[in-house]
């Protein structure tokens, strides 16, 4: 640093480098703060040349000048940019060490809005079932999924070893009860619990639907599930015939399938109902004509019916002579089959979304 001595100009060369050197070196925002007032404050080699200037004959003086200004403007410039290098690398150590992930700002990997969805198939028959049934004066009701031996069968007139049980095989659970547990079979046990709870609260009479999951031990098949949904029918009352009971089905039907579908009961075999029909409706693809899907009957079957079997009213201690009534109980899965035309009823459990998103 210092004069060319044999000139009397300052070594603006040397006094750069210098500069350079020392602006490289910082480290530090206090590093820059010093190395600026060094290399460009009043003290420093280069304010020191400028004070020479006065000395200087006037062409002297404008070439000094003119190399002061390129070397200053080099050094502010050198020093503005490692002023802003410093300072991004301290914002960079500072949020490391705070842990802020600012990635979730980058706009490609903004989520897309979840989808919403809606209520299943089987969920949105079951209500649409439920508001045909309450329009006509029935309240819902629920029971539970797994059941004793004696609502599942005994109080519904099935004792053990009875035949009938076969028809309504299912899965055995042990949970340590004296009496056997399963899953049921279908929703009838809920009847015996209503009964058993009207008696105890003397509110008869009962005019209720009861929905609810199903299981059967069962292979899946086009018109069969493993698990699977009712509804259940209950009117215990006075002076209840079995015209009661074919007029409330044929509303039913119209009500929910549309005015050209009908049902008819045939005879049928049930052990809690006496008389007890089969309930089937016109076939829903071809409208009656007769068709592969209804074995050219032009009907379908969609569950059974019937009056209740004085037994059912002896289990639950009511007396037959003042009350009478009839049940009735459906596949919530072949109403939602039948009305939309499902081919194969599996579809309703596949998960696919072309299908779910059609109902
Ligand atoms: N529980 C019967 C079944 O799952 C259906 C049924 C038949 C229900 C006759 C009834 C009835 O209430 O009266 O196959």
């Amino acid at each position: 640093m210092g004069d060319a001595p044999d000139s009397g100009t300052p070594d603006l060369d040397a006094i750069k480098d210098q500069a350079i050197a020392a602006i490289h070196d910082a480290r530090t925002t206090e590093d820059i703060r010093q190395v600026t007032a060094e290399v460009s404050g009043k003290k420093s080699p280069l304010a020191q040349a400028s004070r020479r200037m006065g000395a200087l004959d006037p062409d002297a003086r404008r070439e000094l000048g003119k190399q002061l200004h390129d070397v200053r403007s080099t050094i502010e410039a050198l020093l503005d940019a490692r002023r802003s290098e410093i300072a991004a690398e301290e914002l960079a150590t500072e949020l490391a060490g705070s842990r802020i992930d600012l990635s979730e700002y980058i706009p490609g990997s903004i989520p897309a809005p979840a989808e919403r969805g809606h209520l299943s198939l089987v969920s949105l028959t079951r209500d649409a079932l439920e508001d045909v049934f309450v329009g006509m004066g029935f309240e819902v009701a629920e029971g539970p999924e797994i059941e004793s031996d004696w609502y599942n069968f005994g109080a519904l007139n099935i004792p053990p070893a009875h035949p009938a049980r076969s028809m309504w095989d299912t899965f055995y659970l042990d949970l340590g009860a004296p009496e056997s547990t399963m899953l049921r079979t279908h929703t009838s046990p809920v009847q015996i619990h209503l009964m058993e709870d009207a008696v105890a609260h003397d509110t008869l009479p009962i005019h209720a639907v009861m929905p609810g999951r199903c299981y059967r031990r069962d292979t899946p098949d086009a018109r069969h599930l493993a698990v699977f949904h009712q509804i259940e029918g209950l009117v215990v009352d006075r002076g209840i015939s079995f015209a009661d009971l074919a007029g409330t089905i044929e509303v039913f039907t119209t009500a929910y399938f549309g005015p050209d579908i009908h049902s008819r009961l045939r005879p049928a075999y049930f052990p809690f109902t006496e008389p007890s029909a089969e309930y089937e409706v016109t076939c829903t693809i071809c409208h009656g004509e007769g068709c592969r899907t209804c074995s050219q009957t032009g009907w379908i079957e969609l569950g059974g019916c019937g009056m209740l079997d004085p037994a059912v009213f002896a289990a639950v201690g009511i007396d037959p002579e003042e009350w009478s009534g009839f049940a009735f109980g459906f596949g919530i899965d072949r109403c939602a089959q039948m009305r939309h035309q499902i081919a194969d009823m599996r579809a309703l459990n596949e998960n696919d979304l072309r299908f779910l998103r059609q109902f």
